[in-house]
């Protein structure tokens, strides 16, 4: 993939952000959902690249717009796959909080693993833990092995979580260990990324979360030289139909644990994401005088350059945000 292609996925992501910020506090998580992916569906046909969407917004009949299939951009070389989620922390949005992205991984086509809308049991480290942690190993083990791969004492180590009840017993694994914890509403994949920055705050991202947005965090780990390692979760009464989901695409074994590099089977991935509210990665939209300022964080493995972008954009010059989302929605 041409590096500048990177650049402008970035703007693919801004557009996304752009127009979910507009939907900060209001309550609406579903419309704040559709201006992001409208924006985002918007921008990538400006784009120069034959995309197909393998991580998208749903299937086919459920989703109107960047669906499970979908082909994308301008329809020229290179072929790529894609995976996207226009609006990383819906609830986040609505309710105002820290730690939503707009967000697009991008791969040479039949490179990023096709996983159905389902949980994911996973954990992510950096590039020092790369090799040292296993989804099936004790919490305590994975957690000495990251403290002494970082230099830390284990009480020095921060293990983000999902505040549910269903991480009851890694919590209080965790607790037992003797290392912290950040206890997250909503949106894992900032904190996953976060996790192979020296300074975020984030040392590893534990337990089970949205599929989707799995594979999203280990393009990002990939072009960061960190680790992931997942399961697929198959959950309640769902399960069966989700597991038949998994063989309709492709995933004969849902028990087994994917590898980083089974989930982006590519040295040549691009990781693209835009803030919208704080997170531990990215600032969020900022709104001035005459325009708003984002924070995109843009990788590519190929070259393992990340770039740092921050954008201020005059929303005057920019037909799609002009007056408000209600423009982009009509
Ligand atoms: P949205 O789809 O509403 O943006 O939610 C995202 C998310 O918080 C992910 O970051 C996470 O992986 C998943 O949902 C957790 O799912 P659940 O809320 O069902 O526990």
């Amino acid at each position: 993939m041409e590096r500048e292609l990177a650049l402008e996925f970035a703007r693919v992501t801004e557009a996304a952000s752009l127009a979910a910020a507009r939907w900060v506090g209001k309550g609406d998580k579903e419309a704040a959902d559709d201006a992001a992916v409208t924006a985002m569906r918007v921008m990538f046909d400006t784009v120069s690249v034959d995309g197909v969407v393998v991580i998208g917004e749903g299937e086919m009949d459920e989703a109107p717009m960047l669906y499970i299939g979908e082909r994308v951009g301008m329809g020229v070389p290179p072929q790529v796959d894609i995976a996207v989620d226009p609006l990383e922390g819906t609830n986040i949005v609505a309710k105002g909080l820290t730690g939503a992205i707009a967000v697009l991984a991008a791969a040479p086509r039949g490179s990023l693993l096709h996983a159905p809308d389902m949980y994911m049991n996973k954990i992510a480290v950096g590039p020092e833990c790369k090799g040292r942690v296993n989804l099936d190993a004790p919490v305590a083990t994975n957690i000495k092995e990251v403290a002494k791969a970082l230099d830390k004492l284990v009480s020095e180590i921060t293990v983000v979580i999902l505040d549910r009840p269903r991480h009851q017993q890694i919590i209080e694994d965790v607790r037992r260990a003797g290392a912290r914890i950040k206890l997250i509403t909503d949106g894992d994949v900032s904190p996953g990324v976060a996790a192979a920055y020296e300074n975020s705050g984030v040392d590893i991202l534990m337990g089970i979360g949205g599929a989707p947005e799995g594979v999203i965090t280990a393009a990002a780990l990939k072009c960061l030289g960190g680790d992931f390692q997942a399961r697929l979760y198959p959950e309640g009464d769902e399960a069966e139909e989700e597991i038949r989901r998994c063989h309709e695409m492709g995933i004969k074994d849902v028990n087994k644990i994917f590898t980083i590099d089974e989930l982006a089977r590519s040295e040549d991935v691009i990781f693209v994401a835009t803030g919208i509210t704080d997170s531990f990665l990215l600032k969020g939209v900022r709104y001035l005088k005459r325009g708003a300022v984002t924070q995109t964080i843009v990788m590519r493995s190929a070259s393992g350059t990340i770039r740092h972008i921050e954008a201020h954009h005059n929303l005057d010059k920019k037909p799609l945000f002009k007056d408000n989302h209600i423009k982009l929605m009509d």
